[in-house]
């Protein structure tokens, strides 16, 4: 396992599944009753976007300037409400870390977002194979009880923690896509959750690269006959673009109420503000249409 997400953090891939989860979490909690949060694949937490913390000098071309640096300066009243309040997180998160300067220096991972969005009555569990990157995000996640880090497969994960006794959940996979199988992998995690749990609402993180592949993809979800299910994509060029990664998507399978409108209008205004060359948008589609 090579995958290191400090390479990737802030990029336009982690503003759309950052900006999209706020809105699934936000959504969920229209209701007053608890919700567990699972993030099956968190990485390290907290991210130096120049590397300083962990020594790297970073020798390839940061992403983040393409991501979360094209939206840093942007007054609030411009973005949709979810992109809004991920800046508002972000902000807060470096200004903590000690940055006084205007471009970002630090960007607050998944947990670390989930955790900022926890009321009383939440509870988060976070899980990371990779014991270094893990150890990281204990150090970002130590202190309230409601929230749990396990050193831990995050499909097993699947097995070991649902359903939960709030009988609420949101859970989030994204994983590295080093694996050759990873796709596969997803599908027969998402076999074993739904089957113990098809309450649960599970947001899946894809990369767009070759169309086929996710047809097959989608046809594998499909056929496990899961509750309505919703793909929401962000493409920053076009299909043939020589860019490592075109864009990116987020598979809800049982999205909350209103979500679809939502990441209607954050992809839209994510596609223009991060578009790297034509070609690209946004699309938001039933895979699994509603009953
Ligand atoms: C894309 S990154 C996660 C980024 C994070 N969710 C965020 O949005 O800030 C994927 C992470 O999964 C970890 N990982 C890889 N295989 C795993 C597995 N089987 N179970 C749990 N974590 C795994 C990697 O070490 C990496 O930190």
């Amino acid at each position: 396992m090579n995958y290191r997400h400090r390479f990737h953090a802030g990029n336009f891939a982690d503003a759309m599944k950052h900006a999209l989860l706020i809105g699934l979490v936000r959504a969920m909690q229209a209701k007053e009753k608890g919700v567990f949060l699972l993030d099956t694949h968190a990485g390290r937490g907290g991210y130096d976007l120049a590397g300083a913390a962990t020594g790297d000098s970073l020798a390839r071309q940061p992403e983040w300037p393409d991501g979360i640096g094209r939206l840093w300066t942007e007054p609030e009243p411009a973005l949709p409400p979810t992109v809004a309040e991920l800046l508002t997180l972000a902000r807060a998160y470096d200004a903590q870390a000690g940055n006084t300067t205007p471009a970002p220096r630090h960007y607050p991972g998944s947990p670390l977002i989930l955790r900022a969005l926890l009321r009383p009555v939440d509870r988060l569990a976070a899980c990371e194979l990779q014991p270094d990157e893990c150890l990281a995000l204990r150090a970002e996640l130590r202190g309230p009880e409601r929230v749990a880090v396990h050193e831990m497969d995050g499909y097993t994960a699947l097995r070991a923690l649902l359903p939960p006794p709030e009988r609420r959940a949101l859970v989030l996979i994204d994983p590295p896509f080093e694996a050759q199988d990873e796709f596969a992998r997803i599908a027969a995690g998402l076999r074993e959750a739904l089957r113990r749990f098809s309450a649960g609402v599970y947001a899946v993180w894809y990369p767009l690269t070759a169309r086929a592949r996710l047809d097959d993809f989608f046809d594998a979800i499909r056929a496990l006959n899961p509750p309505p299910t919703l793909a929401c994509e962000l493409g920053i060029a076009g299909m043939d673009s020589a860019l490592k990664l075109q864009g990116c998507g987020l598979l809800v399978i049982n999205p909350p109420w209103r979500f679809e409108a939502e990441a209607q209008a954050v992809l839209a205004f994510l596609a223009e503000a991060l578009a790297r060359e034509p070609g690209g948008g946004a699309r938001v589609e039933w895979i699994v249409p509603e009953r």
